[in-house]
């Protein structure tokens, strides 16, 4: 599961002319955008903001910035005077069999969307900065972690998450953390760790940004064809539907049947389609269970799509 043995290490050695390089980028896309690629660099710059009385927002991402990314650092820059963005494909939060090595990977790019949205420093550690050798920690979590969402179909994934985030949160020791409620459960996760572990750092969710017909902006998105694009937009339009029919009274377990069914019908294998208390994510049957957030994750084709949306 660690790195020692992940395609991470050889990678992130390749991509160290390709980092150079995307620092020349970054830098003619703005000059004021910094990145570092070590803890020490970043303690450094990040005390002496501390010394001339800044705050700081951090925006974790593995990259391949896309306008939710983008929404994210906006937030922050409302909550911070210094913003900076993580960029880390983060091997521990994916099984074997996912996408750890397919997953996009646009550095240069990425520091320049993020040096338009006037960020300030792009933290893009190197693989031992994160996992040094002999790493042996992995978070044990439970509550909304093991709500029996995402964590049933990838168990593996959000003690990856835990862990990568407290580590961040401990390098960075920002004012803030800002997180999508593209992934829901994640943000969930995070808000509980930071809470039972004392982080300081304040989490704050950010509504999901979406494409005009509904699609959830996602990294993953590319991974779609065209055929895959045009349907892809029926799951959120099939939960959409689902609230509309809970508000008008149609009870909760009638109204996901018939969304599990669109969405089936429209191509998809769903993993879940289910109704959820918006913090705890315990089961709900009514809406008097008050508040009540949908979830669903579905597969097209090679490409698995989440989603959710507040009733
Ligand atoms: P990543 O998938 O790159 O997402 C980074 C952040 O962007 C997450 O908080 C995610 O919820 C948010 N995000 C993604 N799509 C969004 C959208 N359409 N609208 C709004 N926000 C969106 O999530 C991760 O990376 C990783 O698990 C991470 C937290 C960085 C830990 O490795």
């Amino acid at each position: 599961m660690f790195p020692e043995t992940s395609p991470a290490s050889g990678y992130n050695e390749r991509k160290t002319q390709r980092q150079f390089m995307g620092q020349v980028l970054a830098a003619s896309a703005a000059s004021r955008i910094e990145i570092v690629h070590d803890v020490g660099s970043l303690r450094a710059r990040l005390a002496q903001w501390r010394r001339a009385g800044e705050t700081i927002g951090l925006v974790p991402t593995m990259g391949a910035l896309h306008a939710g990314h983008i929404s994210l650092v906006r937030e922050a820059k409302r909550h911070a005077t210094r913003t900076m963005m993580s960029i880390f494909v983060n091997p521990t939060q994916f099984a074997p069999s996912e996408d750890f090595g397919a997953y996009p990977r646009s550095l240069e790019a990425d520091a320049a969307k993020f040096a338009s949205a006037e960020g300030d420093l792009v933290f893009a550690p190197a693989i031992g900065e994160i996992y040094p050798p002999g790493f042996a920690t992995l978070l044990s979590i439970g509550g909304p972690a093991t709500a029996g969402l995402e964590d049933r179909f990838r168990p593996a994934h959000f003690p990856g998450v835990a862990t990568i985030v407290a580590k961040l949160l401990n390098q960075c020791r920002p004012d803030i953390a800002i997180f999508g409620e593209k992934d829901y459960q994640q943000l969930k996760v995070v808000t509980r760790m930071a809470r039972d572990l004392d982080f300081e750092t304040k989490i704050i969710g950010v509504p999901t940004v979406r494409e005009a017909d509904g699609l959830a902006l996602s990294s993953r998105n590319v991974y779609l064809s065209a055929k895959e694009r045009a349907v892809a937009p029926s799951l959120f339009a099939a939960l959409r539907r689902c609230v509309h029919d809970i508000n008008d009274g149609v009870i909760i377990e009638t109204a996901l049947a018939a969304a599990r069914k669109t969405v089936a019908a429209a191509g998809f294998v769903t993993d879940y389609i289910e109704a959820r208390h918006a913090e705890s994510l315990a089961p709900v049957t009514s809406r008097e269970e008050w508040p009540v957030r949908l979830l669903a994750a579905a597969t097209l084709g090679k490409t698995r799509l989440i989603d959710n949306i507040a009733v």
